[in-house]
């Protein structure tokens, strides 16, 4: 079982964003029971918030739903419950780092670092654009599930039902 944490300020549009396509893909892989996927936040701000009707609309796009999810903290807990704890900008990053008082076992990165592209993902609470949000998103999740095959984490010959 691998346990993924996607992490941002709010927990309301693109950690959510990342975990719901996340757990899209992956079933689509036939996958699902390999990954334990979830999201959090940074910031207490948006704590028991349901997904930012931005997130929730571009995801009802592709038949995804975000249903039961409500913006959570991250805590100092997380990161011995978790394998990967991946941020969306560096500023999570170092939010990240205070709330868990480090990352010795080097789980922590952001997203993107995983493209041939490094960067961070905009924050569309303030630029509006969900549909950047989404294509970041999803270029950040294939590059993390190419190194995992990579890693040999999970099988690379499985199915793919349907690109996202
Ligand atoms: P997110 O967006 O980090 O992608 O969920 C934000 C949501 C809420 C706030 C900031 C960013 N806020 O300041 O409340």
């Amino acid at each position: 079982m691998i346990r993924v944490l996607f992490v941002c300020l709010g927990n309301i549009c693109r950690s959510p964003m990342a975990e719901f396509v996340m757990k899209d893909m992956v079933k689509k892989r036939g996958l699902e029971h390999e990954f334990y996927i979830a999201s959090a936040a940074t910031s207490s701000e948006e704590t028991g918030n349901p997904v930012h009707h931005g997130t929730r609309n571009k995801l009802m796009q592709y038949g995804i739903s975000t249903a039961g999810k409500y913006a959570r903290k991250l805590t100092k807990k997380d990161y011995t419950d978790y394998d990967y704890l991946l941020g969306m900008e560096e500023r999570n990053l170092s939010n990240m780092l205070r709330i868990t008082g480090g990352d010795p076992k080097e789980k922590m990165h952001r997203l993107l670092d995983f493209s041939d592209n490094p960067r961070d993902i905009a924050d569309p609470w303030f630029t509006g654009n969900f549909d950047v949000t989404y294509d970041d998103i999803v270029e950040g999740l294939e590059a993390f599930l190419d190194f995992l095959i990579q890693e040999n984490a999970i099988p690379a010959n499985t199915q793919n039902n349907g690109a996202v």
